[in-house]
């Protein structure tokens, strides 16, 4: 089920040519997007081509609960990497919100989700629904866990800094999406990211759900 790349630039053009197969062919299309360092060479990839983005939709995964404009904030990260290269419209994209129920509606009212890109945390978290979240959940405000919050400090420069809580689709919001590439990078993330798909399906490792999905492709390289 793991597809295993030769290097990192392998990785992102992989991933980005199937977005750009997917926009070309389906220039509706309604993508799901994650931040983090991971997808960051994919949306490089992404925006070297001029690739029309005026009809796609997106939603990202997740969100901070913070203040907007800050330069780590999701919404900063994605328009620097994304959505202030291409030409898709604003109002095209969308990050959870509350009333949470409401951004819901949205990606219902688009007709649902049609290719969504994941990465993984090395507690198995996919978007922030951490270990022990119910495989039904919804997009909901959590509190981020420790292990989380410690690997994100290194965006804020201390732990003090660093949000402690967030806004995310939940994995049934997720595993709604027609089809799923999850991507990793880096020996840190091997050992979950083998648990997650291969070992036993369980609320224990969020990821561990995607085995269950019949539309999922998973891509690694160390
Ligand atoms: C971010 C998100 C998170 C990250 C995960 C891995 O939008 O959904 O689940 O994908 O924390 O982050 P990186 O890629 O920074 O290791």
């Amino acid at each position: 089920m793991i597809k295993i790349l030769k290097s990192y630039s392998v990785l992102s053009s992989t991933v980005a040519n199937i977005i750009k197969r997917q926009l070309k062919k389906h220039p509706l299309s309604k993508l799901g997007l994650p931040t983090g360092d991971t997808p960051l060479g994919m949306y490089s990839e992404l925006v070297k081509e001029e690739l029309d983005w005026s009809h796609a939709i997106t939603f990202n995964l997740d969100v901070y609960l913070m203040n907007v404009d800050h330069p780590e904030s999701y919404q900063s990260y994605m328009r620097k990497n994304l959505f202030d290269r291409t030409n898709i419209y604003p109002d095209h994209t969308h990050f959870p919100f509350r009333p949470t129920s409401a951004f819901e509606d949205k990606i219902t009212e688009s007709m649902g989700i049609d290719l969504c890109i994941l990465g993984i945390g090395t507690n198995g978290h996919i978007a922030f629904n951490e270990p022990g979240t119910s495989f039904k959940s919804r997009t909901r405000v959590v509190d981020l866990s420790e292990q989380t919050i410690q690997d994100n400090s290194r965006f804020f420069g201390s732990v003090d800094d660093t949000p402690k809580q967030a806004i995310t689709m939940g994995l049934g919001t997720i595993m709604e999406s027609k089809k799923i590439i999850l991507i990793a990078n880096g020996d840190h993330k091997l050992n979950i990211l083998n648990v997650a798909m291969n070992g036993e399906v369980t609320e224990d490792v969020p990821a561990s759900i995607l085995q269950t999905h019949n539309n999922v492709e998973v891509y690694y390289c160390d």
